[in-house]
Order: structure tokens, then C-alpha cells, then sequence
């Protein structure tokens, strides 16, 4: 992912801004600049690649000046080219920026109809162009950025500063972390605080929502209202090249609230924001020649998996077998000549699911990679490889990487349906924004639902047994939640098919044993209710997670009730697993358990 820092200095701050930028570097990045103000101008240097290309590029040519802004770019909009990455200049403004400008496409409309010029195919460039324009039209800089800040909708974290104001840069958050730091007559700010490790241990983490303008010696916060906002100092203890955890008690708890910016990166791999369609994908599977698709993984990939068979056979009309690969590859299945394989694995290395794409391989089909780690050995084994983009997963229990697996899931199942031309295009362009404001709906949930997950948790941590239940792709969901549980807290929880309370779990209700429902006010809702009623016929409890029209439908008593936004379908999915993973989070928080590294697990099962 994307990488932001800016210094206001009083030495010169081009070599420390690549100083910053190289302990951003784990996030993943394909090219990289900086630009300062000397003299009243603006210059910048970039380059494509890693940081050394930038550092010969500076050696080559340096560059002067106090104040600058720098960037690693992950390439959403536009390709890792040298006239893609950022700083961007549009006249006097220069921008760094990370995430999506969702709307950015009706916005480079309207400039583009008033006159404006394009340098770059980022979203990026759009704001700086906004901005520009708004302090052209005579308005002093902090209103003209306050303005743009208010028309921009989705997941982005940015900073500005100007040629004809060089002591200030303006930065803004709305969704991917932001943090300022505090020098001695210096100023600083950065996607975290790994970033700002060189310079100074004193940090403040702004919030969604705030934007600041850091001048020498102090900084001042506010909302996108303008009204002062208080951000409490605090002494990182980021060191410079761990992973950190930000402001977050475990990885786990950063990975879940890193998701809004992750799927953000996923959707510009797999999406065409302009066309708002999916992309083809050079070297990808011929869904359109293939009658049959095999699945494999393992845990949360495998359920990933199942999600995806329910998208590729309703929207593609592809029919899928899905098997964990522990059985997948020992069942010898006969698999057709026509075919093609799927593998999910956040490591790439899990050897059960290794061993049933070799499986595959030798039958002659066409294999594909959905994985975190592109130079893995099940990626390098694929004849495809599908990044999901999630950055390093360090929390074994597996959130972002599971939502980001989705995310690519999603688009490769619309891309099939396209290809074999069982989704019109009004159809296809429908559900490719659902996926779109994936990023700024998750923001939103994530900011709203945690007290009542940290209330309802504190009643969890007490029980010893746990029921998930859930219907068509909440199905795999409940199956989600259940090993997200039991695999952090230790407390015993299955995951079913709604349908099947009857046919064997109803035996197990009792006021014990509390039932999580995930129930979107989808087809399957009505179905799902009278389950949930005979659940409270037998004393059982409710915890029932549903949107408002779900909620006000039911008239049944809960130990909680989890509203939710509105979403389509193709999106349920990965909306809530947000609860889901958070529920799982906070019960394992209050026993007290490991929760980055449970008992008895490891992040890759690279063994039988
Ligand atoms: C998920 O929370 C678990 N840590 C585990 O089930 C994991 O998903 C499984 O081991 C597969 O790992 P992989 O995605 O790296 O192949």
C-alpha cells in the first residue's frame, strides 16, 4: 500500500524524507518521488522501482530546500510509471497522496469541462487540480483545501504544500492512518509512526475526518468543518524497520482496521475506475472455456472459497467443486480436461493446499494463485497469479487477507460472468460500484460498531460453546466467525447452514448456548427469522447481525442486535465480516488469550 511522509524543517529534507519513506517500504510500493520548495519553487524528483532508483536519481540531480512531502506509490490508478507517481504538481500546489478518490472520475469531468489540463492518470492529480482551482478563484489556501476536502468521497490520505507558502503543509485523513510528529522547531507527518521514527518519537494519530496544517514549530487539527479538534500526543515506541501496530493493542486489531485501505488497493488491481468495470487481467483464466472450476485452500482461505462458488455459479453459471485441500488432494477426483483450479492462500506456502494444485497440475488444468505473497511457491506454480493486496498479515488469525481474497474473488467471478456472457454490462457496472464503496462502508462500520462488540464480548467470554448460523454466502461467513472464535478465544463454536438447525444443532439450544445470526435483509430473510424464532422457542440467546430494514423486521428479544449499513449482495460478504472479526477479537481481548499468536497455531501451516 501507499506511503506519505512531509517534514517543515529548518535543514534540508530531501535525503530525510527518503530516510522516512524506506521504513515504509513493507508496505509494498512499485515507484517513488519527492519534491520540496526552494526559492519559492517547487521541484521533485521520481522514479519507477524501488528507492534506490530515487536515491541515484537525487545523487544525479539533488534537490534543495526545508519543506517537502514524499511518497511510495502502490499503483491504483494509472501505471507504475515515472509520470504516475506522485508528488503531483498542478501550478503552485504539490500533492502525496494514499487510498481512492471514489468520485474522482464525475470530479475530472467537471475540471476537465472548466478548462483544466491533465498531466497523470491518477485519481490523485483531481484533488491537487480542485485545489488549485479553488485558490486561483481567490480563496486563501487553507479554505480552498477545506473545500475540496468536503467534495472528495472514499478512502484517502493526503498532504499538500504550496510554492508560495513554504513553511506549511496541509494533510487530511479519511480512512488510512495518519500521524504528525513533533520536532524541535520541526514538524512531521506519515502514513505511521515507523515513518516518523527517524525524527521524533512524539506523535499524534489523526482521526477520519481531520485535517491538520503543520507549520514550523506547531500543527493545528480541525475537522472537515474547520472546528479545532484535540489529538492527544503519545511517545511511539515504533522502532524502525518492525511491522508496528500504530496506535493498536495487536496486530490483529490494526490488520481489521487496515481493511478500508487494503480493499482499496485490491479494487484498483481489479477495477477500472473509469469504465467502473472489471479489468482483464493479462494471463488470467478463460472462464469462457472451461466448463468447470476446482477450488482448494485451507481455514479462512478455504471459506474465502466457498464464498466465491456461490458468485462463479449465480453469476457465471460455472459449476464449482470446493474441497479443503487436506481431502481435496487425497480424493483423486475426476477432474475435467476443460477445467481450471483455483488456490486461496494469504501465504502462498500452506503445503495441503501446494499439494492439491500439484494435484491439479498433473491432471492438465489451468491453475490459478488468489495469494498475499506474490513470490510464494503456490504462486510461482500458477499458470495465473491474483494478488489480493492485503500487505504483511501478521496476526495469525487471518482479517484483512481474508476481505481482501473476497475482494479479488468478486471481481474474478464478475470477470468469468462477463466472459461467458451471463452478466450484462449495466449488470456488471452495478455491481463493480458496489465494490467500489467497499472502503469508505467499511470506515463507517468500523467507526460505530465497536462498543456494542466490547459490551456484547464481555457476555461471550463467559460461555463455553458459541452457534453461528447463516444462510447463502453468510453460510461461509458463520463458518468465518465460528474459527475466528474459537481459534483466539479457545472457546468452543461451530459455524452452520441455517437450514440445518433442525436437522441436528436445534438439539444443542439451550440459554447457555448463545446463537449468532447473520442476516442481511436479503432473499434468504424471512427463512432465516423462523430459525431464529425457534431458536428463542428453546430459551436459546440471539445475537443477531442485520442492516435497519433486518432489524425492524424482527420483533425478537437479543443479548444484541449489530445494524449494519444497506448493501448489496455481492458485498454482505465482506461488510460483515467486520463484526465478525471483531466479535472473535474482543471476547479473545477480555480472556486474556494470545491473540496474535494463539496457542498451538502458526501463521503458515507449511507442513501436513
Ligand atoms: C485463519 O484465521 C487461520 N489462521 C488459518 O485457517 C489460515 O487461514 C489457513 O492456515 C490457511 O493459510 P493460508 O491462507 O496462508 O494458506
Amino acid at each position: 500500500m501507499c506511503g506519505i511522509v512531509g517534514i517543515v524543517g529548518r535543514e534540508p529534507v530531501a535525503g530525510r524524507l527518503v530516510d522516512a519513506l524506506k521504513r515504509l517500504e513493507y508496505r509494498g510500493y512499485d515507484s517513488a518521488g519527492v519534491a520540496t520548495i526552494d526559492h519559492g519553487k517547487l521541484d521533485r524528483r521520481r522514479a519507477e522501482g524501488k528507492l534506490f532508483n530515487l536515491e541515484k536519481v537525487l545523487d544525479q540531480n539533488p534537490l534543495s530546500g526545508k519543506i517537502g512531502i514524499a511518497h511510495t506509490r502502490w499503483a491504483t490508478h494509472g501505471a507504475p510509471t515515472e509520470s504516475n507517481a506522485h508528488p503531483h504538481f498542478v501550478g503552485n500546489v504539490a500533492i502525496v497522496h494514499n487510498g481512492i478518490i471514489e468520485n474522482f472520475a464525475e470530479l475530472k469531468e467537471e475540471l476537465i469541462a472548466g478548462g483544466a489540463v491533465f498531466s497523470s492518470q491518477t485519481d490523485t492529480e483531481v484533488v491537487a487540480q480542485l485545489v488549485a482551482r479553488e485558490i486561483a478563484s481567490g480563496k486563501p489556501k487553507r479554505d480552498a483545501v477545506q473545500s475540496v476536502l468536503k467534495r472528495l468521497t472514499g478512502a484517502y490520505a493526503l498532504a499538500l504544500i504550496f510554492a508560495d507558502e513554504p513553511d506549511t503543509i496541509m494533510a487530511a485523513r479519511s480512512g488510512p492512518p495518519l500521524a504528525v510528529g513533533y520536532g524541535k522547531g520541526e514538524m512531521y507527518m506519515g502514513s505511521d509512526a515507523i515513518a516518523l521514527s527517524p525524527f521524533t518519537n512524539e506523535i499524534s494519530y489523526l482521526h477520519d475526518g481531520d485535517w491538520a496544517i503543520l507549520t514550523a514549530g506547531k500543527v493545528e487539527i480541525m475537522d472537515f468543518d474547520g472546528n479545532p479538534v484535540e489529538r492527544p500526543k503519545q511517545i511511539s515506541a515504533a522502532t524502525a524497520y518492525v511491522v508496528d501496530k500504530g496506535n493498536h493493542r495487536h496486530f490483529m486489531e490494526k490488520e481489521i482496521y487496515e481493511q478500508p485501505e487494503v480493499i482499496s488497493h485490491a479494487l484498483g488491481h481489479y477495477v477500472d475506475f473509469g469504465s467502473t468495470k472489471v479489468r482483464d487481467l493479462p494471463g488470467s483464466i478463460d472462464f469462457a472455456a472451461i466448463d468447470r472450476l476446482a477450488i482448494s485452500a485451507c481455514g479462512t482461505a478455504y471459506l474465502a472459497g466457498l464464498v466465491s462458488k456461490y458468485w462463479f455459479e449465480r453469476l457465471a453459471r460455472l459449476p464449482v467443486e470446493i474441497d479443503v485441500a487436506s481431502e481435496f488432494r487425497y480424493r483423486e477426483m475426476p477432474l475435467s480436461k476443460n477445467g481450471a483450479a483455483l488456490f486461496i492462500s494469504q501465504s502462498g506456502e500452506t503445503a495441503d493446499t501446494l499439494a492439491s494444485l500439484r494435484y491439479c497440475k498433473q491432471e492438465g488444468l489451468k491453475i490459478g494463485a488468489v495469494v498475499n505473497v506474490k513470490e510464494s511457491t503456490i504462486a510461482r506454480e500458477s499458470d495465473a497469479v491474483f494478488p489480493i493486496l492485503a500487505g504483511p498479515e501478521i496476526g495469525v488469525a487471518s482479517t484483512k487477507a481474508f476481505t481482501c481474497q473476497l475482494t479479488a474473488l468478486a471481481a474474478l467471478a464478475i470477470g468469468a460472468a462477463r466472459q461467458r456472457g451471463t452478466m450484462s454490462e449495466a449488470d456488471e457496472i452495478a455491481a463493480v460500484k458496489h465494490l467500489i464503496e467497499m472502503p469508505r462502508i467499511m470506515s463507517a462500520v468500523l467507526n460505530s460498531i465497536q462498543p456494542q462488540v466490547e459490551t456484547l464480548a464481555r457476555e461471550l467470554s463467559k460461555c463455553k460453546d458459541v452457534l453461528y448460523l447463516g444462510r447463502g454466502t453468510s453460510y461461509p461467513l458463520a463458518m468465518e466467525g465460528a474459527l475466528k472464535l474459537k481459534e483466539i478465544s479457545y472457546i468452543h463454536a461451530e459455524g452452520y447452514a441455517a437450514g440445518e438447525l433442525k436437522h441436528g444443532p436445534i438439539a444443542l439450544i439451550d440459554e447457555e448456548m448463545p446463537v449468532i445470526v447473520i442476516a442481511p435483509h436479503d432473499r434468504f430473510f424471512e427463512k432465516t427469522v423462523s430459525n431464529m424464532q425457534e431458536v428463542a422457542a428453546r430459551g436459546g440467546r440471539i445475537v443477531f447481525i442485520t442492516d435497519a430494514k433486518g432489524a425492524a423486521a424482527s420483533t425478537l428479544e437479543t443479548m444484541a442486535t449489530i445494524v449494519l449499513p444497506e448493501v448489496d449482495e455481492i458485498i454482505s460478504p465482506m461488510i460483515y465480516s467486520l463484526p465478525v472479526q471483531l466479535i472473535a477479537y474482543h471476547t479473545a481481548v477480555i480472556m486474556g488469550t494470545d491473540v496474535d499468536q494463539p496457542r498451538n497455531l502458526a501463521k503458515s501451516v507449511t507442513v501436513e
